[in-house]
């Protein structure tokens, strides 16, 4: 095991914590807060927002769309480059933190945004972020990762950049009160991916790691098991701070990592507008069958440790089974089946973008080429 391992983000977690922000701003900064479509404006949340900024000099963007785009936060670049901004408060869910987190990068770069994504500029400042997040499921807000869409391509990509991860995250789980039944259950489902794209590869024999990994994966079994009594202080609470600790960096600490389920979901996301942790669902169960052997391990050991299965020559398969009804018992698709009837001229397509952005080599051992990913397509059909 090796690894260096710091997460720098103040958590400020529970009811009434957005009051902080008006410290943990300093006063001298000139702010740019930043929004998606206006769910802020129904819950209170801007009205807190608004109240903790009272003694700050403040400006907004609204406007950031789920699975934001750079044609719409170069808008904001612009802003912050304008108005000189030195401090940006993204309030939303991951769309709204990502966001933020390419206009703080974009915003400190005089070239073309996009060479971000692209990896023709790497980024190593950015304009200070915190964070006040009203949806669980990206883990955005304290790590430094950030998913944008080049609209006018059809192109979705990742980049990773200390200089963007937030100096503080609030987690208010009463903010997520408003959230629609579609929301908290791709929430679920997201944390879950995430847990498992960091744990269902090779063995490594990491006991912290896979253990806080189980933990992890066994809350989300039960808040969604409890589904029902959803509507408490406890449950969102403990949703809120499980999707958080999915992806924070302490899981993935030493650990080999997977993401080939989210590369192919970012391309059903971007062609065919699929909820991000819709994409997931429908290519997940159809990879982790392509990959059953070198993932066999530890598919055994989440069936045991999490799903409490007896040791079986078919566990690896048992555990998959399991993982599938889960998602069929929170009502998420399993199979490519929102796109249309021409499924053959479908994958053609997911096929020729994930090419052209280089995902030709995916998983923990790369082992996931172009034709594999066709196959795991076609098996989801
Ligand atoms: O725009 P508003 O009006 O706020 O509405 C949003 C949006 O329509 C709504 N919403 C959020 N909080 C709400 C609420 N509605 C009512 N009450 C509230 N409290 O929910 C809708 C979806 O929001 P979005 O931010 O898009 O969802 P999510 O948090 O699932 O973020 C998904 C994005 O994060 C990226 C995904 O690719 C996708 O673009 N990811 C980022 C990661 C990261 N930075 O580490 C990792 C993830 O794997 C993921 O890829
Ligand atoms: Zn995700």
């Amino acid at each position: 095991m090796k690894f260096s391992y710091v997460n720098p983000t103040q958590i400020h977690f529970g009811q009434g914590q957005i009051s902080t922000v008006a410290t943990s701003i300093p006063k001298d900064k000139k702010v740019l807060v930043i929004y998606g479509g206006g769910s802020i404006k129904k819950n209170g949340v801007y009205d807190q927002v608004s109240a903790a900024l009272a003694e700050h000099t403040w400006t907004e963007f609204s406007g950031v769309e789920a699975n934001p785009t750079v044609e719409t936060l170069d808008k904001a670049v612009i802003i912050a480059k304008e108005q000189a901004i030195d401090y940006i408060l993204a309030v939303g869910g991951g769309s709204v933190i990502d966001g933020s987190k390419y206009v703080a990068a974009a915003a400190m770069y005089e070239g073309n945004g996009w060479d971000i994504l692209i990896g023709k500029h790497q980024v190593t400042e950015a304009i200070a972020i915190g964070a006040i997040l009203t949806l669980p499921a990206t883990g955005s807000e304290s790590n430094s990762g950030s998913v944008i869409t080049q609209k006018s391509t059809q192109t979705k990509l990742p980049f990773m950049a200390d200089a963007v991860q937030p100096k503080f995250a609030v987690l208010d789980p009463d903010s997520m009160k408003t959230l629609p039944e579609r929301q908290l259950v791709n929430g679920l489902v997201d944390a879950w991916v995430h847990v498992c794209e960091q744990y269902l590869t090779t063995a490594t024999g990491t006991m912290v790691q896979d253990g806080y990994a189980e933990v992890l994966l066994k809350n989300l079994l039960t808040l969604a098991e409890q589904y029902d009594a959803r509507d408490n202080n406890e449950w969102r609470s403990n949703l809120m701070w499980t999707a958080n600790q999915a992806l924070n960096g302490l899981i993935g600490s030493g650990v080999t990592h997977d993401w080939a389920t989210h590369m192919i979901g970012h391309e059903l996301t971007a062609l065919y507008h699929v909820d991000h942790a819709r994409s997931l669902s429908i290519i997940q169960p159809s990879l982790l069958r392509n990959q059953i052997e070198a993932k066999r391990a530890k598919l055994e050991q989440l069936g045991k440790n999490v799903f409490g299965f007896t040791a079986s020559a078919d566990l690896a398969e048992r555990t998959i089974v399991a993982i599938e009804a889960f998602y069929h018992d929170v009502k998420v698709p399993t199979q490519l089946t929102e796109h249309g009837d021409d499924k053959v001229a479908a994958i053609d397509t997911i096929i020729k973008q994930l090419e052209a952005h280089g995902m030709v080599a995916l998983g923990e051992s790369q082992a996931i080429t172009l034709d594999v990913t066709r196959q795991i397509l076609e098996d989801a059909v």
